[in-house]
């Protein structure tokens, strides 16, 4: 059971198969046409873009934040497709010193974008050497040691950041401040999943009954990547039970194997919220409990587990901590005790 669960983390955070790699490139949008949902965001992006564009400039930093999946990478790649610049990859952790930052930087080509994954996990040294960078496109460097130590000023050319973050609370403010656009993912609809899938099946050869592809956008938990992680298992089990077809049937049966709940709730959501029920009487608890008692970092739960529980009413975050609503007992088909339903009016 608990390497199961441990399977359904997994699922939701970022570990990618060598497979998977080669079939989300296939299935990574690189146009805005591709791209369904988020209108909102798309449409600041666009007219950033056409200023940036009319101006001859670099377009301003930007930062993405919200969890994992929802197309942040893929928002940076197409920002350079559009701008027809060079986007350089690296994250957070990978800057270890002032001195592989300044490598990187120097490297740019004008209006280049580098693209800073878990951008909150940037070391304090090089984020203070990241600011001037941002703001001024300078680079001030120590060179030597002790007394005879002198900071050399070195110009770089005007470049982006793209900053992606699924923990915008972690980000310091000044570093908040250095971006010009800051825009937050939101969980995607089951129509805009719908699109996504529809494109991802075409692209893939893959049959696909209406109904069916309307139920497994349905329970693809807002999120685009788990919504085509879904997809490539159904098509196995399409493969191997049935003609190829996905079905309605063959739908449902893949889900159950993949214990993915009619809500789209896999086996960690609901170890999540039954131990909140058993073990905590429902809540209010306080996240760093929770975390010790799953034995997860809180981290994954913050970033993964709770916000799309919280989006869908299974819980509820209060000044005392973490309470689970009516909707998660109705969930698990048990009675709410009286104490939760007059603490979650509080
Ligand atoms: N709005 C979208 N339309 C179509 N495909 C999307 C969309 N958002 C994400 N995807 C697909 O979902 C997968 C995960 O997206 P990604 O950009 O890696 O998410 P993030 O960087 O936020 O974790 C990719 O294969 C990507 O092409
Ligand atoms: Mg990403």
């Amino acid at each position: 059971m608990k390497k199961q669960q441990q399977k359904a983390v997994n699922e939701k955070t970022a570990t990618v198969t060598p497979e998977e790699e080669k079939i989300f490139n296939t299935l990574r949008a690189s146009t805005w046409k591709e791209f369904s949902g988020q209108e909102g965001v798309k449409k600041n992006l666009q007219i950033a873009i056409s200023a940036a564009k009319k101006r001859k400039e670099a377009i301003e930093h930007i930062l993405f934040y919200g969890p994992p999946g929802l197309g942040k990478t893929t928002l940076a790649h197409i920002i350079g497709r559009e701008l027809g610049v060079n986007v350089k990859v690296t994250s957070g952790p990978a800057i270890e010193r002032a001195g592989d930052l300044a490598s990187i930087l120097t490297n740019l080509e004008p209006h280049d974008i580098l693209f800073i994954d878990e951008i909150h996990r940037l070391n304090k040294i090089v984020e203070e050497t990241l600011y001037p960078a941002m703001e001024d496109y300078v680079l001030d460097i120590v060179i030597g040691k002790g007394p005879s130590a002198r900071t050399l000023r070195l110009d770089l050319p005007h470049f982006t950041i793209i900053g992606a973050t699924t923990r915008i609370g972690m980000l310091s403010s000044p570093m908040r401040d250095r971006f010009g656009v800051i825009a937050r993912l939101s969980f995607y609809s089951p129509k805009d999943l719908s699109t996504i899938l529809e494109r991802a099946a075409k692209k893939l050869g893959i049959l696909m009954h209406d109904e069916a592809k309307h139920e497994l956008a349905k329970r693809s938990r807002g999120t685009p990547r788990i919504a085509l992680r879904l997809l490539k298992r159904v098509r196995d089990v399409a493969q191997v039970e049935g003609d190829g077809t996905v079905t309605p049937e063959i739908l449902t049966r893949s889900l159950s194997l993949l214990d993915v709940d009619e809500e789209g709730l896999d086996a960690s959501d609901r170890r999540f919220l039954l131990t909140i029920m058993d073990h905590f009487a429902g809540g209010p608890v306080g996240i760093d409990t929770i975390a010790t008692a799953l034995s997860e970092d809180i981290g994954t739960v913050e970033d993964v587990l709770e916000p799309y529980l919280m989006q869908c009413g299974f819980l509820k975050r209060t000044s005392r901590g973490r309470i689970l609503t009516q909707r998660a007992y109705q969930h698990f088909k048990r009675p709410m005790p009286k104490q939760i339903e007059q603490e979650s009016l509080l």
